[in-house]
């Protein structure tokens, strides 16, 4: 299986090349990454790692990038759970206490939660350093680590504490996708998912048949995914129109995924399974209130079923999760603003939703 992946695609790039955030993909991406390293210079590098890209995906770091003086690497433990400012002080104090100064570079090698953090390390160490994202899981490569979003939880709350600056580069070799759990990999689905049904009806019907722990197939629509994240990012960085449209499925999905860290009887949900529950909930209310086809509603919902599993809410979970929205980053004055649908590919921002509707659809979800 290895070897036949390393033919296909060996000496292979794609790239979106901009002055800050520039997108390498495929493994001819190292060669660049080498490059912008080199040229760039930094008085000291550090990697961040998790427990999980330690084992896995640093040799192939390693085996990739040489330099001039040995990178400090910095373990974090995994997990969402340690996205957050105890992490951050962690990192902080270690990179103080090794002298690294404002030419210093931070290499995030991982996950989500590693460029997230990461990314918010990099933009407040000493009012900010340069760092470069390589993201490891497909859900980092797909999404969290193209855009310039970074940041951490506030207690339960996701992603309070952040600001918007781009790394210096993203490199996106799908070879770390081998050693994924399977079930990471179609939590990363749920954003590519997204994608399809904020973006167009094509990448929509491209990504229903499809296996995505096939890595080989999965290659193309990966980059897929990035192109249109990039479109997105590109048009407005700071999130007042059309970003917002990423949001699809976030705001019932980051209050489900808060309400089930903080509870321990609830399944702890990964990202892309919480998402994916936002969205159905999202296309739900779009069909009342937007008009969405019904039929599209229930083949769509089968696809994200296959990535979050059969789940049911109880009466108590729903009014805390609905207790929740009101923290949502969208909300404006006490309101809170949902990303629906009319079609396919036709995403509408700001919308209110009568909480009687919000109600329903949870109903809606616990009869699948
Ligand atoms: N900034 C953004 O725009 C944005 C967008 C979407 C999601 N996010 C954030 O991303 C996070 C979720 O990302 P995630 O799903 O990557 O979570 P994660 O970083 O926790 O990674 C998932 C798990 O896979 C492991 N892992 C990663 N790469 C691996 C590899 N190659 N081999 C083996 N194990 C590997 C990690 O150690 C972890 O245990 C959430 O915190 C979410 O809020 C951010």
């Amino acid at each position: 299986m290895k070897s036949k992946i390393l033919s296909i695609f060996n000496n292979y790039m794609r790239k979106i090349e901009k002055n800050t955030g520039s997108v390498y993909f495929g493994n001819d991406s190292w060669k660049t990454l080498q490059q912008t390293i080199d040229k760039q210079g930094a008085s000291s590098v550090a990697i961040l790692v998790d427990n999980n890209t330690k084992t896995h995906c640093l040799p192939l770091f390693e085996a990739n990038i040489t330099f001039k003086k040995k990178p400090y690497i910095i373990e974090m433990q995994a997990g969402e759970t340690h996205k957050n400012i105890h992490s951050c002080l962690s990192i902080w104090e270690k990179l103080s206490q090794k002298g690294f100064d404002r030419s210093a570079l931070l290499i995030n090698l991982g996950g989500g939660v590693v460029t997230d953090l990461g990314g918010f390390i990099a933009s407040t160490y000493m009012r900010g350093i340069t760092c470069i994202n390589i993201p490891t899981s497909l859900l980092a490569m797909v999404d969290a680590a193209v855009g310039g979003k970074n940041g951490i939880d506030l207690g339960a709350l996701k992603n309070q504490i952040g600001i918007i600056r781009d790394p210096l580069a993203v490199v996106v070799d799908t070879m770390f996708l081998q050693t994924m759990p399977e079930k990471q990999i179609t939590s990363g689905l749920a954003e590519m998912l997204k994608h399809g049904l904020i973006y167009s009806n094509k990448y929509w019907e491209q990504l229903e048949n499809f296996d995505v722990t096939n890595i080989s197939e999965t290659e193309s629509l990966v980059w897929e995914s990035i192109v249109i994240k990039n479109e997105v990012v590109t048009e407005d960085q700071q999130e007042t129109g059309r970003r917002k449209t990423l949001n699809f499925g976030h705001t019932l999905g980051h209050a489900i995924e808060s309400y089930c860290l903080e509870n321990s009887d609830m399944p702890t949900l990964l990202h892309g399974e919480a998402i994916a529950i936002g969205m159905i909930l999202a296309l739900h209310i779009s069909v009342k209130q937007e008009g969405f086809s019904k039929e599209t509603f229930n083949i769509a919902t089968q696809r994200l079923l296959e990535v979050c599993g059969k789940v049911s809410f109880s009466k108590e979970a729903i009014s805390e999760i609905i207790k929740l929205l009101k923290h949502d980053k969208k909300n404006v004055s006490g309101k809170v603003l949902f990303v629906l649908l009319s079609d396919i590919g036709k995403p509408l921002i700001n919308k209110t939703v009568d909480e009687k509707l919000i109600l329903k659809s949870f109903e809606v979800i616990n009869a699948l």
